[in-house]
């Protein structure tokens, strides 16, 4: 995932029920309609939903008493086509939690509109999902966020462009201008400093900036967002966050570092590296992601 998510195979648009503009309806119906289909096929009272990131949808494997909904089939909901991208939610336990695995998410790089790419978080939303765990790749800018490290993020700094809550607001989904003072859940960080010192797992905390993409930066967009405080920089996240607080959703993201970002070492940037490292670093992840969830 953008955060990750690269390495688009196409854009996107156009498949059915992807986009949101000059279509009949609200954004709040369409979400609410696929809410209540998800509540029909079994995703009511869930705990938790967890977005994952480019190469980290094996969690979805880890969920007891699991099934899978291919997004295909789930009213309105768009489909991503990056490569490392399942496309389904599988609803399950963890942990006596109930979660649900959103294996696969839209970019904004994809050409899609914001409304789109936040759709599955209106969604989870209007079904009532009180907090949602968002995980990325992302390129490490600061030296502690080297390649393989596992940062929670303590705060975001969106340069894509857009912001999803452009537009007119519609208050049945929350304020005109919301607060973002705290978009990242203090305990929710808290319980993954816990998780991580249970599991071994040694994680760092920063600051996630996240761009357009789908180039990856150049060295010396680097050495910007480095002065501006990023320590790991992301093409995905921001939306579903700003999104997920406009609707009082709990929120905690946690980046993979796939690669060090451009100029950090000499090397080019690739997408397979990113693919890469998701795949070593995922039994981390993934019992991080365990022992947080166990602590809901
Ligand atoms: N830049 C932007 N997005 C990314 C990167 C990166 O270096 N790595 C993984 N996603």
């Amino acid at each position: 995932m953008s955060g990750s998510g690269i390495g688009d195979q196409g854009s996107g648009i156009g498949h059915p029920g992807s986009g949101t503009e000059g279509r009949p309806g609200s954004d709040f119906d369409r979400a609410t309609e696929a809410a209540e289909w998800l509540r029909g096929h079994g995703c009511g009272g869930a705990d938790v939903a967890v977005v994952l990131g480019s190469g980290l949808g094996d969690f979805a494997d880890h969920l007891d008493e699991s099934f899978t909904l291919p997004y295909a089939g789930i009213p309105h909901w768009p489909a991503s086509r990056v490569i490392g991208h399942a496309g389904k939610l599988v609803g399950g336990t963890l942990r006596g939690k109930r979660v649900l695995a959103l294996s696969g998410r839209v970019h904004l790089y994809e050409g899609h509109p914001m409304a789109t790419v936040t759709f599955a978080i209106r969604v989870m939303g209007r079904l009532g999902v009180p907090r949602v765990i968002l995980t990325n790749a992302a390129g490490g800018i600061s030296p502690n966020c080297s390649r393989g490290a596992l940062m929670v993020i303590d705060d975001h700094i969106n340069l894509m462009g857009d912001n999803p809550l452009v537009g007119p607001n519609d208050e049945r989904f929350g304020l005109r201008f919301p607060d973002m003072s705290h978009v990242y859940s203090p305990p929710l960080r808290a319980m993954a400093d816990a998780a991580a010192a249970e599991q071994g797992v040694p994680i760092q905390h920063g600051v996630y900036v996240a761009v357009l993409g789908p180039s990856y930066e150049t060295p010396a967009e680097i050495r910007a967002f480095r002065g501006l405080g990023a320590d790991a920089v992301g093409m995905s996240t921001a939306p579903e966050a700003i999104v997920a607080r406009h609707m009082g959703i709990e929120v905690l993201g946690i980046s993979c570092i796939t690669n060090p970002a451009a100029g950090v070492f000499p090397e080019p940037l690739h997408h397979e590296e990113v693919m890469e490292t998701a795949r070593q670093v995922k039994g981390q992840f993934i019992g991080l992601l365990e022992g947080i969830i166990g602590r809901l």
